[in-house]
């Protein structure tokens, strides 16, 4: 009998299945980038044809050198704080919860398409200061839910592209004005990467669109510029970059010809409110 849990996703929701492939698929290469073993046990409690996604191996460092930045920033997050409020938002099946294994100080939410939150009820255990929330980033008053009486981290990993930049600016707008102090720690797609959308793999099998386009953190502060930039750095300059093998170094090398290309993966951190 199989007692995998049935996937049936669509648009937006669908794309984390493949960050959760990659992530697997890392943890098993001789030299992983993230080597997430979390990411490998929870596809084997799936019942989905892997082979849908499309998706070769060799571009695994495309997300996993992303997801292991936002690591460390968080860490370093954890580490500058004592008791402090996680909100990780898009969070797909993403395992950092357990990757990070926060102590009773930190409280943490993870935050997803009804769809996806009910998958990870299914395939996760749940642990003490941790709570799931099933809602639309877009909705008005989820953010209502999280006490605001402690500096708050907004983690969101793969997010920004599916909102627009209306959307997206408000989000974080309503974020800081909540929460008071505290960081966010965002990722974008420059507007190469959203005008080449279809020959991504990730947008083509979910059937999604991506909109909002980051070139820089100017233009992040340009809209709020209560914020301050406190690291930002693209695929190539990430310091977990330095993790991958000689097939991302040819890839450095032909990038650098074309620099939107080179460009096109955003990865932001910024702090907001009264440094503590
Ligand atoms: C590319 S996946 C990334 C998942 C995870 N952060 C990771 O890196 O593995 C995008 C995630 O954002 C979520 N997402 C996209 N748009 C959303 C929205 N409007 N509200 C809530 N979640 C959204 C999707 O459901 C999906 O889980």
């Amino acid at each position: 009998m199989n007692n995998k849990v049935a996937v049936n996703l669509s648009g937006p929701a669908k794309t984390m299945l493949s960050t959760l492939y990659l992530k697997a698929l890392d943890a098993d290469f001789a030299r992983p980038v993230l080597g997430d073993r979390f990411a490998k046990d929870a596809i084997a409690k799936l019942d989905f044809d892997w082979s849908e996604l499309e998706i070769t191996p060799k571009w695994a460092p495309l997300f996993t050198v992303r997801t292991a930045q936002y690591d460390i920033w968080v860490r370093e997050f954890l580490a500058a704080h004592r008791e402090v409020t996680v909100v990780h938002l898009g969070c797909g099946l993403d395992c950092r919860v357990f990757r990070i294994d926060p102590g009773p100080d930190v409280r943490w939410y993870d935050v997803d398409f009804p769809e996806v939150i009910a998958l990870r009820e299914q395939i996760y255990p749940s642990r003490p200061n941790y709570e799931l929330i099933a809602t639309p980033a877009t909705e008005p008053t989820w953010l209502d839910r999280i006490p605001a009486d402690r500096p708050t981290l907004l983690i969101a990993e793969g997010i920004s592209m599916y909102l627009t930049e209306d959307e997206g600016i408000d989000l974080l707008r309503r974020f800081v004005d909540r929460f008071g102090t505290g960081e966010l720690q965002i990722d974008f797609f420059n507007w190469l990467a959203i005008k080449t959308q279809k020959s991504q793999s990730l947008v083509r099998t979910s059937g999604s669109t991506l909109y909002w386009a980051v070139n820089r953190p100017q233009d992040i502060l340009d809209k709020l510029p209560d914020i301050r930039l406190l690291a930002a750095a693209n695929f190539f300059t990430a310091s977990t970059y330095s993790r991958t093998g000689a097939g991302m170094a040819a890839l450095k090398r032909a990038m650098a010809l074309i620099p939107p290309l080179s460009t096109s993966l955003q990865y932001h951190r910024y702090a907001f409110g009264k440094p503590v």
